[in-house]
């Protein structure tokens, strides 16, 4: 079975890695980047590019797309490749609307009566503006639209405030995807993240994983796409995933179903667990990255098979399980990221680490250069990846890995799974 993995980041790299492990597949990856080689053959096509993935899928007689981004999923990929007859894992654009516009998603949440933080949604500034001249603070202001996780703001003052609605709407630091601002309620708690596969029927959940967004120790700085992650998280135990179950992601499927839009794919979560029990603070059209890494690391299963068993209405028929062992995913990110990240460093010790056991090293933003060094080519650039008999082991692991690799101005989070959940 041929397999395209549309993406090429760690999430897509840690996806293509499992599928490739599934017997009787042949991966291939769009681009792919610095560490895919191994596990799959690269591709020379824009992950964005539909006309030219839909010609790769009948020159390399794909069987089956697995989309990692959201980007083409909300630009319509999926529908075309149905109509196109071929078997894609990911949700039609009128699904992924969940994820790229907030305003939609919490349309839904409230028609389907969702626990979510209070909303106001304005694409005129000056009404943004007279909300936020007298609301509580802190407030928490999201552009619409995609914008690659670092679409929100949490500002503590009424300056940081007003300046972020004049930075999104004004002058459109986003570009269209801020020119809507959603501005929510400050919501306190711990978060996690959940993912459920469904093939738009039954509904299959994944365990939990937890990311850390901000870019530094202690959850400071400003957000980025996620510096690390980890899994299992014991916010997401067994009772707490059926609860959610119940007053979120069945809900929220059935509203889409009510108007007509069948989610197929992944459906993510990302929970804020308050006094007053799970809200949701976004919903994504797929995979999280990087909880993916540490995620896809603890499955025991056939990653093809349930793939292509969501692709085919045929999820009822599936099962896996997760290691009980945890798993910690440690991002190193290059100089500048989130804002201006630095590319073309030559990266080191990347054979030390692969060889420390129970870790993987998956790589996001690297490419290979013509001498055949690895290179930085992205803002994060690799997701140090370990199983461990404790959270503490796995953590420990990770980190010996990471300060075996080498690159300039590199950046990484010491504290990734060592926060308390
Ligand atoms: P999002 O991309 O919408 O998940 O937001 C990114 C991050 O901002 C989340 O992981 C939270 O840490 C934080 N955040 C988003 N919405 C809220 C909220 N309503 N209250 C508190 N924190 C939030
Ligand atoms: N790690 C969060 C996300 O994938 O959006």
């Amino acid at each position: 079975m041929n397999i395209l993995v549309v993406g090429n980041g760690g999430r897509e790299h840690a996806i293509a890695w499992r599928l490739a492990g599934s017997p009787g597949v042949k991966v291939f990856i769009t681009k792919g980047n610095g560490g895919t080689g191994s596990v799959a053959q690269a591709i020379d096509v824009s992950p964005l590019d539909i006309d030219a993935i839909i010609e790769a899928t009948k020159l390399h007689g794909i069987d089956l797309v697995v989309v990692g981004p959201e980007a083409p999923l909300a630009a319509g990929l999926i529908d075309r490749l149905d109509l196109a007859g071929v078997a894609a894992f990911g949700p039609v654009a009128a699904a992924a609307k969940i994820e790229a516009s907030k305003a939609f998603a919490h349309e839904i949440m409230d028609a389907a009566q969702v626990p979510c933080a209070k909303s106001w949604t304005f694409d005129n500034v000056g009404q943004a503006i007279n909300h936020l001249e007298t609301c509580d603070l802190p407030v928490v202001i999201k552009a619409d639209g995609l914008a690659a996780g670092k679409g929100v703001v949490i500002a503590q003052t009424r300056q940081e405030a007003l300046d972020t609605a004049n930075s999104f709407l004004v002058d459109r630091k986003f570009g269209d995807s801020g020119a809507t601002l959603v501005v929510e309620e400050f919501l306190v708690g711990e978060e996690a993240s959940f993912m459920v596969l469904t093939d738009g029927e039954a509904i299959l959940p994944l365990d939990g994983a937890r990311d850390h967004k901000r870019i530094f120790d202690g959850d400071q700085g400003p957000n980025t796409g996620g510096m690390g992650a980890y899994s299992p998280t014991p916010l997401l135990d067994e009772a707490a995933q059926g609860q959610i179950l119940k007053t979120i992601i069945k809900p929220v499927l059935a509203e889409l179903k009510r108007r007509g839009i069948t989610y197929k794919g992944v459906l993510y979560a990302g929970l804020m667990f308050t006094d007053a029990g799970p809200k949701v603070l976004e919903f994504n059209c797929r995979f999280g990255d990087p909880e993916t890494q540490p995620l896809l690391y603890r499955l025991r299963g056939d990653l093809a098979e349930i793939m292509m068993a969501v692709a085919h209405g045929r999820l009822s028929e599936v099962s896996f399980s997760f290691d009980p062992r945890p798993a910690v995913c440690v991002v190193m990110s290059s100089g500048g990221y989130p804002d201006t990240p630095k590319t073309g460093d030559v990266i080191t010790g990347l054979d030390d680490a692969s060889r420390i056991p129970d870790t993987r090293v998956f790589h996001s933003g690297t490419k290979l250069s013509s001498d055949g060094a690895t290179i930085t080519s992205g803002g994060r650039v690799l997701a140090v990846t370990s199983i461990g008999t404790s959270m503490q082991e796995a953590r420990e692991t990770a980190y010996k890995a990471v300060k075996t690799i080498h690159f300039n101005d590199m950046h990484y989070r010491t504290d990734i799974a060592a926060i308390k959940p």
